[in-house]
């Protein structure tokens, strides 16, 4: 989908479809929207006049087609709620709303009029890139697999702007709202594609790829290096697969960038559960447990194609969990690459293994702050449910950045303690720590063993268990694959460095 800003008349432009983006109450027809209501000959105060078809609350929509008066083939108003709460949020949705509808009705030109874009709380380069990420974001289709007939998103899209000036500041946020859309559908494209094609070695080549053509830097590691490395988390839960294990790095590197900040990302193509198989039902979500592995790579390649001005490192552990001839076992004890021991009691219980691997090799880059993203608990899933990451760490700076980039982007975080009590449930008879401290406090448990590898340094922990998948339909996410912890990163890494 091709974004445009596109200076002048709402009326005067052709598209298939023309989205109007209209707040609850009897204000709602102002300025650009009252000009597009009188080049109608009055279709929209008409239908607003009803009361019944359409009073502009959050969820309404009603669609004038044929429109007479104007450019574009058919007018769909697109409820935003009470004027006083247009935010971004509600802008991507309303630009989300339209080009689903578009898809619906093989609209291959879109065109969305914001209310007063560029005044109000909200400035003209924010408004526009809500509207171009939020149109990226429920425009996405994932048809690859499909032989026969594919449902096909719009070509165009254009944001509507009424001066020359406003238009120029939202070129530069409807590029930002392109990019991170983009961004969001490649982490999205790998978590729905099937674990007999994600792999880690497809994982490591798309990173390459991505990086030569954004400009960052990769290296990949593979069995040999990581068993150099003394990775014995990734190791041990790869022993079980044929598909070798991947620990893939990427570099964005700015002048003058500083210390790095290390986004950490697990990247299991597929968890089986190993020896300790999970039951069939639900398995083969199992593909998606390389989402925030998925979510890292996303993010690197938005904050390179962004050029932002921090450093920034990537670390995914990949490889899948099976249950094979060399599989690990419970009972088995690890000595991790910085010396710590832990036994194994659940071998379902192995991101944070891989996880613990690539904490200790993000020690060793000297980060500003460290910041993990898994699917890595059903426990937070039960916790929190589908609305809500889990957030837990040690640095409370770090912490209240990541809540104001959830808030920003509303890619909600909710935070969970991280109590030494907590580490009596993975104390363990022989070893350091074990890897399961039953269900109770599951994803905290899990959290508790990451932090003992990244004592000192500034750590979050992000659990996109229940958040990283959706079973329903929204204006900004279909079924699969959600692309969580995106726009959350690279918010998170935009603000802490200043947007260039
Ligand atoms: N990948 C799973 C967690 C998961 C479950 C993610 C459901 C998304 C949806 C993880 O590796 C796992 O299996 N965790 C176990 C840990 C337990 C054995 C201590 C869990 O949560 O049950
Ligand atoms: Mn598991
Ligand atoms: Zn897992």
């Amino acid at each position: 989908m091709k974004v445009t800003v596109v200076k002048g008349k709402a009326s005067e432009v052709k598209a298939d479809l023309l989205a109007l983006g209209l707040p609850e109450g009897k204000a709602a027809l102002k300025g650009e929207a009252a000009e597009l209501d009188s080049a109608t000959g009055g279709a929209i105060s008409a239908v607003l006049a009803t009361k019944t078809d359409f009073s502009g609350k959050a969820k309404d929509r009603f669609t004038i087609v044929p429109v007479s008066g104007i450019q574009s083939k058919r007018l769909l108003m697109v409820g935003l709620g009470p004027a006083r709460g247009v935010d971004a949020e509600v802008l991507r949705k309303m630009a989300g709303a339209a080009v689903r509808e578009a898809v619906k009705v093989k609209a291959s030109s879109v065109a969305l009029l914001a209310p007063s874009a560029g005044t109000g709380k909200m400035k003209a380069q924010e408004t526009a890139q809500a509207l171009a990420e939020g149109a990226g974001l429920g425009g996405y289709l994932f048809e690859e697999y499909r032989s026969g007939e594919r449902k096909l998103g719009p070509e165009t899209l254009g944001i509507v702007s009424g001066t020359a000036a406003v238009a120029r500041s939202m070129r530069a946020g409807a590029t930002a709202g392109e990019i991170i859309s983009e961004s969001v559908a490649l982490a999205r494209d790998l978590a729905n594609h099937p674990a007999n094609v994600a792999t880690p070695t497809m994982l490591a080549k798309r990173a390459e790829s991505l990086g030569k053509k954004y400009g960052f830097k990769t290296e990949i590691l593979g069995p040999q290096q990581i068993e150099k490395h003394g990775m014995a988390g990734l190791m041990a839960v790869s022993a079980g697969s044929s598909q070798p294990a991947r620990f893939i790095v990427m570099r964005h590197t700015a002048a003058r960038g500083g210390k790095p900040i290390v986004l950490v990302g697990k990247g299991l193509t597929f968890d089986s559960g190993g020896v300790c198989i999970k039951p069939a039902e639900n398995m083969e979500r199992m593909k998606t447990d390389m989402a925030g592995g998925a979510a890292v790579i996303g993010a690197l390649t938005a904050l390179a194609r962004l050029k932002v001005r921090t450093n920034v490192i990537g670390l995914i552990p990949s490889t899948e969990n099976m249950g094979g001839a060399s599989a690990f076992r419970p009972g088995d004890v690890l000595k991790m690459s910085d010396g710590q021991t832990i036994e194994i009691i659940n071998t379902d219980a192995e991101g944070r293994l891989v996880l613990a691997d690539a904490l200790c090799y993000a020690k060793g880059l000297d980060p500003a702050a460290v910041v993990d993203i898994a699917t890595l608990t059903g426990a937070c899933m039960i916790a929190l449910g589908v609305y809500a990451s889990g957030l837990m760490g040690t640095d409370e700076r770090l912490m209240k950045r990541i809540e104001a980039a959830a808030k920003a982007t509303s890619e909600r975080v909710w935070r969970l303690p991280l109590w030494e009590d907590y580490f009596e449930q993975i104390k363990s008879d022989i070893a350091d720590m074990k890897n399961s401290g039953g269900r109770p406090g599951g994803a905290i448990t899990a959290a508790m063993l990451l932090s003992k590898f990244v004592e000192g340094l500034p750590w979050a922990h992000i659990d996109i268990a229940g958040t990283s998948w959706s079973e329903k339909e929204t204006d900004l996410v279909g079924k699969g694959a959600t692309g969580a912890g995106v726009r959350l990163m690279v918010e998170l890494v935009r603000s802490w460095s200043g947007r260039p």
